[in-house]
């Protein structure tokens, strides 16, 4: 086995939306800067009862129906997420719980904005070991549930949303062709939530001062975007053997419109093959990317031997490529 390939794809948003005119009457900011500067008009936001889990357990439902195999099948869970319903247990466990699957490993992994992509490696290295088939690979937040509302620097580019996939061993020239992570810890501190974890445990100064909340510098962060995903695109496509020319397309991590338009345009890909749903879904963290092949594949924009590059950045700092022929 050379190769895993996806076999099911699936994706939840929650119903109810948040515009940028609604924005305008929570901060000081217009309709006008945010569709601007970062490309997003709306965002889906859960209520009150509404978890991480229960997202992740509606696309993963759907991906498991595409993938047409029993839950028995299923040897594992893998669930990217930072926005997990609780410390502990594992969101992967809730979700195993939610879906009726007995007997195997379920866990969570922090990899910010990447975390899809990183759990996808881990199973793609999983199923590649020989001791695994079938895994179902999840990426999903809740990011409006640790957002500041007061802080228009953070709070106009976040919204909920998961999407999953169920992966496997590839028995012909489909599946994912090249695939990379990577991290750069030191700057860790230009992306982070303070409070909530044992360096800073949960106190009444810790709410009273907003520190469970995003803390970003936005600036830096959309620096590091841009030149660690054309790093991670050239990484991949290079080690797929093809060149930009063959990629039919592109979907990137949608976290504002003018990284998309950047990085597309250092990759050499032109911007009609960029696959984009930001406008409608904000940034969604560990959910843009199975969110945004969900949607690809669902509407007939992915056909079979399609080339696509998935390329993402987030908070860590991490980021991750990975080219896949459909
Ligand atoms: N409305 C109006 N004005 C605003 C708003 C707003 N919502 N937000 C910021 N501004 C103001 C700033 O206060 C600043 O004003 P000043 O010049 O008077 O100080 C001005 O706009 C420019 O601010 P910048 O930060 O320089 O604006 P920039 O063009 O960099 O855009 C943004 C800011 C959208 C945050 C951009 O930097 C960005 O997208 N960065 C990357 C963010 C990202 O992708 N993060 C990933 C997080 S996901 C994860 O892993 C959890």
């Amino acid at each position: 086995m050379s190769r895993i390939k996806i076999i099911g794809t699936g994706s939840y948003l929650p119903e109810k939306i948040l515009t940028n005119l609604d924005l305008e009457k929570i901060v000081d900011t217009t309709d006008e800067w945010i569709s601007t500067r970062t490309g997003i008009k709306e965002r889906r936001i859960t209520d009150e009862n509404t978890a991480v889990s229960d997202l992740m357990t509606e696309a993963s439902k759907k991906a498991i129906e595409m993938a047409n195999i029993p839950l028995s099948e299923i040897d594992g869970i893998i669930a990217g997420t930072i926005t997990p319903d609780m410390m502990f247990p594992a969101t992967a466990c809730i979700i195993q719980k939610n879906l009726g699957i007995k007997n195997k490993f379920a866990f969570d992994l922090s990899a910010g904005c990447s975390g899809f992509i990183y759990a996808l490696e881990v199973a793609n290295n999983f199923i590649k070991s020989g001791n695994y088939k079938n895994l179902l690979v999840i990426g999903g937040e809740t990011l409006t549930k640790i957002t500041n509302w007061s802080d228009r620097n953070t709070c106009v580019l976040f919204g909920d949303g998961a999407g999953a996939v169920v992966v496997t061993e590839s028995s012909d020239d489909s599946g994912v062709l090249s695939s990379m992570i990577g991290a750069a810890g030191e700057y860790g501190d230009l992306l982070y939530q303070p409070a909530g974890g044992s360096r800073m445990p949960a106190s009444k100064e810790t709410i009273e001062k907003n520190l469970h909340t995003v803390v970003m510098q936005g600036s830096e962060v959309f620096q590091h975007a841009v030149r660690s995903m054309q790093s991670a695109g050239e990484e991949v496509i290079k080690a797929a053997g093809i060149t930009s020319d063959d990629i039919d397309i592109f979907i990137p991590h949608q976290a504002n419109i003018r990284i998309l338009q950047s990085t597309a345009k250092r990759l050499k890909i032109p911007i009609e093959k960029v696959y984009i749903n930001i406008d409608k879904y904000a940034n969604t963290s560990a959910g843009t990317l199975p969110i945004a092949l969900d949607q690809a594949v669902r509407s007939n924009e992915i056909k079979k031997g399609d080339i696509i590059l998935f390329d993402v950045f987030g908070a860590g700092l991490t980021w991750g490529a990975a080219i896949v022929r459909w």
